[in-house]
């Protein structure tokens, strides 16, 4: 008997963790192991006036890797993480890494409050140090993105 509560006590825990994983009181969080994510691409702005400015690297976890292959919608849990860092130009058109600027992160949660008026995504930004960013993201993020509505807001495609 006790076995079983413990094993009920260690299920309730691991239900409750990852109902708070996405979506938390102060709202989701960078996940912290983006680093063994798949990476699927990038994007360079070498203009200061972007609000983008900065080289992109995009990763993507396994949840959403089939559909990004196929396309279509993605399964909720997919998490795409872009983790942008200052362009340093330097001689002969190089272009490198400087400072990590900022995290730019999306999380697919098409039954989340969050997300409802996002396209099913959560999306957020976190400094350098993983700390949220607040801001509209309604505005700063998602109404560029509805541009690509067609690939269920995600632009980046797999590389040939
Ligand atoms: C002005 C348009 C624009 C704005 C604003 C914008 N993005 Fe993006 N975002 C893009 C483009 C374009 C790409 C893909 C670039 C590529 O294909 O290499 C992208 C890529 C991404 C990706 C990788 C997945 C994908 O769609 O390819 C994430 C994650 C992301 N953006 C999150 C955000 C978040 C979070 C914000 C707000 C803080 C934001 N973006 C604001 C245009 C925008």
């Amino acid at each position: 008997m006790k076995k079983y509560f413990t094993v009920l006590t260690v299920m309730l825990l691991a239900a409750m963790a990852v109902a708070t994983w996405a979506e938390t009181k102060k709202g989701a969080m960078l996940p912290k192991d983006w680093m063994t994510y798949q990476f699927i691409g990038s994007l360079i702005i070498t203009d200061q006036k972007s609000p983008l400015f900065g080289i992109h690297h995009f990763y993507m976890n396994k949840k959403g890797i089939e559909t990004f292959k196929k396309g279509g919608a993605y399964p909720d849990g997919t998490i795409i993480v872009d983790a942008v860092y200052e362009a340093v130009m330097g001689q002969g058109g190089m272009i490198n890494e400087g400072k990590k600027l900022f995290y730019p992160v999306m999380i697919k949660d098409s039954k989340g409050k969050e997300a409802k008026e996002t396209g099913g995504w959560i999306f957020a930004a976190f400094d350098p140090d993983g700390k949220p960013i607040q801001m509209d993201v309604k505005k700063g993020c998602f109404e560029c993105h509805a541009s690509v509505k067609d690939s269920d807001y995600v632009f980046s495609k797999p590389l040939k």
